[in-house]
């Protein structure tokens, strides 16, 4: 009998891309909106319902507590810069009624700074760079820009995103992934399935950087250079896909090149992605399954979902 018929399929399990495409479940009611990169194999996993935040290895599925749960906090998109976590808290849940932006300290899980945003809105994704913290507000338009050298006071101020494309509409979710690119910000726009670019350079002068609908299902991005290549992920939830766009600048004019669907059996609704190497990982928040605001149905697994792309 010829030995490779069986050795051909252990190779094949042995590879790593197909080993790479796999799920790790979170713990029952950890519904993860929010993932970045930690360190190495770790990837931080913020929970929606509970405002925790949890380290999860995906070498090894273990996983445990970065920051604990707090009442009335959610805990949305996040970011991570070595030693401090930024948290978009989505609406406002407590006393004051005030949607929030958190700021954690990543060893020891306490709070550095928790700033007001504005009474009625959603603060859903963050980004930093070496001054600021950019968070996107979904029902205010506005981004908001918090001072790191101030920390933990709150010094934020308010970025006004344009009308009529981010204008408030009870219930609508715009503004929402966010990251930095060449001295301004890709900000999406989930309403309009688009991504604006505000030039921060450049008076906040926005951009729309591909026509409307475009990127159906738009919510988590990440930016990745590759020598002097920008290269855009997409996370398109209810599409189950993240999508790969080439993104140039001439003239402080943003172009993005559709380049590919990533569609993978680890994405399950992904929300948001964390990308380190050619490891994806994402967070698949199941809103098909669970809405934030309601029980969540029997049987219903949340996962992050990694694969190599
Ligand atoms: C990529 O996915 C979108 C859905 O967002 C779909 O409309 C499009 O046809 C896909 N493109 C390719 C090349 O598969």
């Amino acid at each position: 009998m010829d030995l490779r018929l069986f050795l051909l399929p252990l190779l094949l399990l042995l590879t790593p891309s197909f080993i790479s495409a796999r799920k790790i479940p979170l713990p029952p009611d950890v519904q993860a909106e929010g993932t970045t990169h930690a360190q190495g194999s770790n990837y931080f996993a913020s929970d929606l319902r509970s405002g925790a935040v949890f380290l999860v290895d995906i070498s090894t599925g273990l996983i445990t507590t970065a920051v604990p749960p707090a009442p009335n906090r959610a805990a949305v998109g996040l970011t991570f810069t070595g030693k401090r976590l930024f948290v978009s808290g989505g609406s406002g849940r407590g006393a004051d009624g005030m949607a929030r932006m958190y700021v954690y300290d990543s060893v020891f899980g306490t709070t550095v700074a928790s700033c007001a945003a504005m009474p009625a809105g959603f603060v859903n994704d963050v980004i930093t760079d070496r001054r600021f913290a950019y968070y996107t507000d979904s029902f205010a338009g506005v981004l908001y820009r918090l001072r790191l050298s101030k920390l933990p006071a709150c010094d934020v101020e308010t970025i006004r995103l344009p009308r009529p494309a981010f204008g408030a509409e009870a219930g609508v979710f715009k503004a929402n992934g966010i990251v930095k690119f060449r001295g301004g910000l890709l900000v999406g726009n989930s309403a309009l399935a688009t991504v604006f670019f505000i030039d921060l350079l450049n008076e906040n002068k926005a951009q729309r950087v591909l026509p409307v609908g475009s990127i159906p299902g738009t919510d988590g991005y990440v930016l990745a250079l590759r020598g002097r290549r920008a290269f855009f992920y997409v996370t398109q939830n209810r599409e189950g896909l993240v999508s790969e766009w080439r993104l140039r600048m001439k003239r402080r004019s943003v172009s993005a090149m559709f380049l590919r669907n990533i569609t993978s059996d680890a994405f399950d609704y992904p929300t948001t992605i964390a990308l380190n190497g050619d490891t994806l990982v994402a967070a698949n928040a199941r809103f098909d399954a669970a809405s934030p605001g309601a029980p969540i149905p029997e049987g219903v697994v949340f996962s992050l979902g990694v694969t190599n792309i």
